[in-house]
């Protein structure tokens, strides 16, 4: 299992570019965190097969073109484009071997506006810049940020780094290798805005990498995805998703299929009204994944904006993610971390008797001895199979 040690700390130190030429708050708006060498390095790598003479590798959001150095190829059309005019005067200055364009790259997409003819063989690389507007952290952040960046409705998405996805079928590239987090395949909803994207790709190879690499990623740890996608009109479903065997830097694999999540047994989302099936004097804080569980509050017992109602017969389920919750605290690791709560389906019913016991002595403020007794419950390692 990877946790945060001094070593790990250190190499992480010694890894990390920066964008110093924004403020924080610019960097969140513009999604401007610049992407370390080692990573950019797994994206040669994985599209190293796909290169012919004559392949064009485009990057719409090159940032100080992190991805092309040392790349200088004299049978490679390396392309790379930005809206940050501070980032495109950096590229002129520094890569006499590389086209540069400053653009929007959400809008007006087409292939002749970087100089591609349809039938030139193309590969996007990348790490598009990704800000969820709907979360409830994101929105703090971004509340007096109002935007002027232009979307064409065809892409336009909650997420800036979805519409980027989205524009790389419309350039219709062959092959895109790009950095994205790891839950606009693994959630649902969020694989699901992926539209076109994820009907006329094929996800090939996806390696999950610690958030925690990137110099100004503040918070706790999530799992950024290196993707390697094929053109391809069979597309894929969640199904698929599930499925997939996603790698770890180790050489550990894991795929959603060998977990059991709560999902579908509780709710996550406030509601306004309820019957009598609810408690009515407890709720639960809303939730959308593993991190925001570690977060936030899980019970609470007034009733606003934030309360999840809970039905009686499922406060067992409840009262685990609360155990989870202070049980896993520092062990989950990252690429664990925007999953659901997951379990383990050897549990009995005595196990789940006794989550909610605990939950019961733990809000009537007891000592944790008035609970009978602990039951063995294993590492949650050991309940998924391929770790
Ligand atoms: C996450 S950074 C990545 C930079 C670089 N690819 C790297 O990894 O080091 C995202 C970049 O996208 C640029 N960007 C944001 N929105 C854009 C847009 N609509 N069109 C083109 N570039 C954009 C930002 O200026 C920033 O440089």
């Amino acid at each position: 299992m990877i946790k945060l040690t001094n070593d790990y700390q250190k190499k992480l130190a010694d890894i990390k570019p920066s964008a110093n030429h924004l403020t924080y708050q610019a960097k969140i708006n513009s999604g401007s965190f610049y992407t370390p060498s080692q990573l950019v390095n797994y994206v040669w790598k994985f599209i190293n097969p796909f290169l012919t003479k004559n392949t064009t590798v485009l990057d719409t959001s090159s940032g100080k073109g992190n991805f092309f150095i040392n790349q200088k190829n004299k049978n490679l059309s390396l392309i790379a484009v930005d809206n940050d005019q501070w980032a495109v005067n950096y590229l002129k200055e520094n890569f006499s071997f590389l086209q540069i364009i400053q653009k929007n790259a959400l809008t007006d997409i087409k292939r002749t506006n970087y100089g591609i003819s349809e039938n030139q063989n193309l590969i996007i690389i990348g790490n598009p810049p990704y800000n969820d507007l709907t979360s409830l952290k994101a929105r703090k952040i971004k509340e007096n940020f109002t935007t002027n960046l232009v979307i064409d409705p065809q892409i336009k998405s909650r997420d800036l780094g979805i519409s980027f996805l989205r524009s790389y079928y419309h350039l219709k590239a062959d092959y895109v290798c790009i950095l994205h987090p790891l839950s606009y395949l693994i959630k649902e909803t969020n694989f699901n805005h992926l539209k076109e994207f994820k009907n006329n790709y094929r996800l090939l190879k996806s390696l999950a990498i610690d958030s925690k690499k990137f110099t100004d990623a503040k918070g706790a740890s999530f799992p950024i995805a290196i993707s390697l996608y094929q053109l391809d009109n069979k597309g894929m479903d969640y199904e698929y998703i599930k499925s997939f065997s996603f790698e770890l830097e180790d050489g550990r694999k894991f795929s959603l299929n060998s977990f059991q999540f709560l999902t579908g047994l509780v709710s996550k989302y406030p509601k306004k009204s309820f019957s009598s099936d609810y408690l009515d004097n407890l709720f639960f804080f809303t939730f959308r994944d593993i991190n925001s569980i570690m977060r936030n509050r899980t019970f609470i017992q007034e009733f606003n904006n934030y309360s999840v109602p809970i039905e009686k017969d499922k406060l067992k389920y409840y009262a685990y993610i609360d155990y989870f919750k202070e049980e896993f605290q520092d062990t989950i690791p990252f690429y664990l971390r925007n999953m659901d709560v997951f379990y383990s389906s050897e549990f009995q019913e005595e196990d789940w008797n006794y989550f909610t016991q605990r939950i019961m002595v733990k809000l009537e403020n007891k000592k944790p001895e008035s609970l009978n007794k602990t039951p063995k419950i294993k590492e949650f390692e050991s309940w998924v199979a391929h770790l």
